[in-house]
């Protein structure tokens, strides 16, 4: 029977022992109690060192459902380690294990319309590079599948997405982290990444030729003003326009040496700046509807007054019941109503 602190409590957990007032001892929740979002609020509010649950674990493994599983995330790690090591080694990329890997990610997404991308978790800046390149292939896929690509399109860019960045293993490492702004020489060092990354992959990895052009373009912004090439809209592969944004959102969201993260609105909203003039507007509108800020048991102000719990959210439907103000109890599905917007987050 696990005791854990009261900021660790979940929603779903079920209590082990009865919470009691500490000045007179009268039992403020029974054991056995579901644990609810305004329990564990009012739970918060009692200054207690622990409190005793009975099902820890599971509670845990249920929000499993809102990330790629953990063990295609180690396996991701394993062969990206692998094919970066094969690279600097002059080797050709083995490329079936790549493939596998991109239909694994994809078999997940595509099996499951409840794979959302939930950032609560901030990204260590340890395995940055390894992190990132999964992420990005996630991001991509989903945005990919979003816009209903076939799957064999969806295997390209994901192995697109996957070794974006390859070209950055030739980069010193001591420039790939330094902390503060680059200079105007090491700037024009990093940018070299993407004709790199182009030519590593051009000749060490039998792939769809479009595979190299995604490393090669994936920082053209579509006003022309991306490298190496400037290239604008036309001349942008669709596929190198869902990697740029992917590629963005999730620097934007991950602690770097260098740069605090942003939160995940943050950094749609700054992206949503950005469109159309460096964006593609199709592909940032689908970044917005598989991106969810909040998840199941986060409680909600809306701008309508209502305080709501989140009962389920996947890509199509966010689905929450009022705990306070007008209509309490009633559920709806918060996406079909475009008039009402999340004010807060409580928890
Ligand atoms: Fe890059």
């Amino acid at each position: 029977m696990p005791k854990i602190s009261p900021t660790e409590a979940k929603p779903g957990m079920i209590l082990a022992s009865p919470i009691r007032r500490a000045k007179d001892g009268l039992v403020l929740l029974q054991e056995n109690i579901q644990l609810n979002p305004l329990f564990i609020q009012k739970i918060r509010t009692l200054n207690l060192e622990s409190i005793w649950v009975q099902n820890y674990q599971n509670v845990d493994n249920e929000d499993t459902l809102q990330s790629i599983k953990s063990e295609t995330r180690i396996y991701a790690d394993s062969i990206l380690r692998t094919t970066f090591h094969q690279l600097k080694d002059n080797q050709n990329i083995e490329t079936e294990r790549i493939r596998d890997l991109v239909n694994k990610i994809l078999d997940y997404i595509l099996g499951d319309s409840y794979v959302v991308i939930n950032i609560h978790k901030i990204n260590s800046y340890d395995n940055y590079t390894f992190s990132h390149s999964v992420h990005v292939c996630v991001l991509s896929l989903l945005i990919g599948s979003f816009m209903d690509l076939g799957r064999n399109d969806l295997e390209i860019l994901g192995i697109g997405a996957l070794l974006h960045d390859i070209g950055k293993i030739f980069i010193d490492f001591q420039l790939l982290n330094k902390p503060g702004k680059l200079n105007a020489h090491e700037y024009e060092q990093m940018k070299i990444h993407t004709q790199t990354g182009y030519e590593t992959l051009k000749k060490r990895a039998r792939m769809s030729f479009l595979i190299p052009h995604m490393a090669l373009q994936h920082h053209e912004r579509e006003d022309g003003s991306g490298y190496p090439r400037s290239l604008t809209s036309k001349r942008i592969h669709p596929f190198a326009k869902i990697i740029a944004v992917a590629d963005v959102f999730d620097a934007m969201t991950s602690a770097r040496v260098y740069q605090k993260p942003v939160s995940p609105s943050a950094a749609i909203q700054e992206i949503c700046e950005d469109t159309p003039l460096k964006y593609n507007q199709d592909v940032v509108c689908s970044l917005k509807q598989i991106i969810t800020p909040y998840s199941r048991g986060s409680v909600l102000v809306l701008s309508n007054r209502q305080t709501v719990e989140v009962l389920s959210i996947s890509r199509y439907q966010c689905l929450i019941r009022v705990i306070a103000g007008l209509n309490e109890g009633e559920i709806y599905n918060l996406f079909q109503k475009p008039e009402i917007s999340v004010v807060r987050m409580v928890c």
